[in-house]
């Protein structure tokens, strides 16, 4: 009986008696038929009849059954349909050449009814079974495509996670240690002044004395001596002097942490990158200072002119410090594995293209080996010892600059040269 999902087949045979005979002992089976009479209307029509099997006749005017063949099999859209050939029984060269040309069986003429049926079957079960497993293989790979997918969805997650946590955990310590300094510098800050004056007045009242009574009793004489009056008259305002430049840098530090912390930004303002780096090379100071080990890092700023940028300056400046960092890492690194050099990182600013900025970090290292490279901007990479890196300090950076802020980080290094981190943010977001 013919259903709608009988399978079915395309006849391609110019000779009306194979047809007829083909015809009778299919159409009793119940499939689907379509005639076609040459090479040439079977590759017409067959878009229209998409069949799940083809009988091809090798033996027919015009295009052959090979070329029609070849055809077919060079099509994507007719490649996977089964092709049994029809041929007479003692052509062993023809049933060769069609199996090789990718044919999947032949029939030999004249037609034999088990033959055909015995045949027919088989392939279209192997068709059909084909196509399950294809339809398995393709829902397997979309699965696997949905996990991979989820996967990258958890990892930019957790990254910015583990990032707002540790911006606010630093930011929250830097700005608690800020505020506790603040008001005891500014209480000493405020009375160094008047310190300062009194000290002036004691020794103006001093130097008076000294003019009215120039000869004083035994008694002071020796205790000027003893305490070194014309020295400590010397020394007492340069002292003050000294204590006043060190309530200044104070105040400059607190005021760089507090630029450094701004942690509860939750809108854009317009910021000043340039102090933004400074106050991050501030904290970074102590990294950059020389000892036993190796030289002092050299800082040499390259500031251009830049205009005040819309951004999350607490977010930058947590990008500068997780690239300067790396940078110190990498020449620790290098003098530690007995590089010749001078350790440097230049930071070089400037405007481009009328409504970008650029800020590049570059360093005098080792450079980041290709296969590194590649990687560097994934989020857990890292190089470094466990207790040193998590590999997390460019993911980061890669997420506030290009999805905050629609920027762009790029590295460029080249082994036994360095590396250079640009970091490119247009002036105004939306
Ligand atoms: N300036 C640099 N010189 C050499 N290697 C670098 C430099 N910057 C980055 N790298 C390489 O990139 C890797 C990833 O850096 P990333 O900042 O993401 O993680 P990390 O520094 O290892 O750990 P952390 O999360 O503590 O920053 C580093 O482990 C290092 O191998
Ligand atoms: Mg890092």
């Amino acid at each position: 009986m013919v259903t709608a999902q009988a399978p079915s087949i395309l006849i391609v045979d110019d000779t009306p008696n194979n047809i007829r005979v083909l015809f009778d002992i299919l159409d009793r089976a119940g499939f689907n038929l379509a005639v076609v009479k040459s090479g040439e209307m079977a590759l017409e029509k067959l878009p229209l009849i998409q069949p799940d099997l083809i009988l091809l006749d090798i033996m027919m005017p015009g295009m052959d059954g090979f070329e029609t063949c070849r055809r077919l099999k060079a099509d994507p859209t007719s490649k996977d349909i089964p092709i049994i050939f029809m041929t007479v029984l003692s052509d062993l060269e023809s049933k060769v050449k069609g199996l090789q040309m990718g044919a999947v069986d032949y029939i030999t003429k004249p037609i034999q009814v088990e033959e055909v049926m015995a045949r027919v079957n088989v392939h279209l079960a192997l068709r059909t079974a084909q196509i399950q497993l294809m339809n398995e293989v393709s829902e397997r790979r979309q699965a696997e495509e949905r996990l991979k997918q989820t996967l990258q969805e958890l990892q930019k997650t957790q990254t910015q996670l583990i990032q707002s946590e540790k911006m606010s955990a630093l930011g929250q310590l830097v700005a608690g240690v800020a505020h506790e300094i603040n008001n005891p510098v500014n209480f000493i800050g405020g009375n160094l002044s008047h310190a300062r004056e009194y000290t002036q007045d004691l020794l103006n009242l001093v130097q008076l004395y000294e003019e009215h009574y120039p000869q004083p009793v035994p008694e002071v004489l020796a205790e000027i001596e003893a305490m070194e009056w014309d020295f400590l008259r010397e020394d007492l305002p340069k002292l003050i002097n000294s204590m006043q430049v060190g309530v200044d840098r104070l105040q400059q530090i607190l005021l760089s942490l507090r630029i450094f912390s701004r942690t509860d930004e939750t809108e854009m303002k317009l910021a000043d990158l340039h102090q933004g780096l400074d106050s991050t090379l501030m904290i970074l100071g102590y990294r950059l200072k020389a000892h036993s080990e190796r030289p002092a890092i050299d800082i040499i700023k390259k500031y251009g002119n830049l205009p005040l940028v819309e951004c999350y300056s607490g977010q930058l400046n947590q990008v500068f410090m997780n690239i300067l960092s790396n940078a110190i890492d990498g020449l620790e690194q290098a003098i530690h594995s007995h590089k010749k050099f001078a350790p440097a990182i230049t930071i070089q600013t400037e405007a481009v293209e009328g409504d970008r900025v650029a800020i590049r970090i570059i360093d005098n290292g080792w450079g980041i080996p290709p296969e590194v490279q590649k990687r560097i901007f994934e989020p857990f990479f890292t190089t470094k010892p466990v207790d040193k890196g998590t590999g997390l300090g460019l993911a980061i950076s890669y997420q506030i600059v290009a999805e905050k802020h629609q920027g762009s980080l790029q590295c460029v290094s080249e082994l036994g040269q360095g590396s250079e981190f640009a970091i490119l943010i247009p002036l105004q977001q939306g």
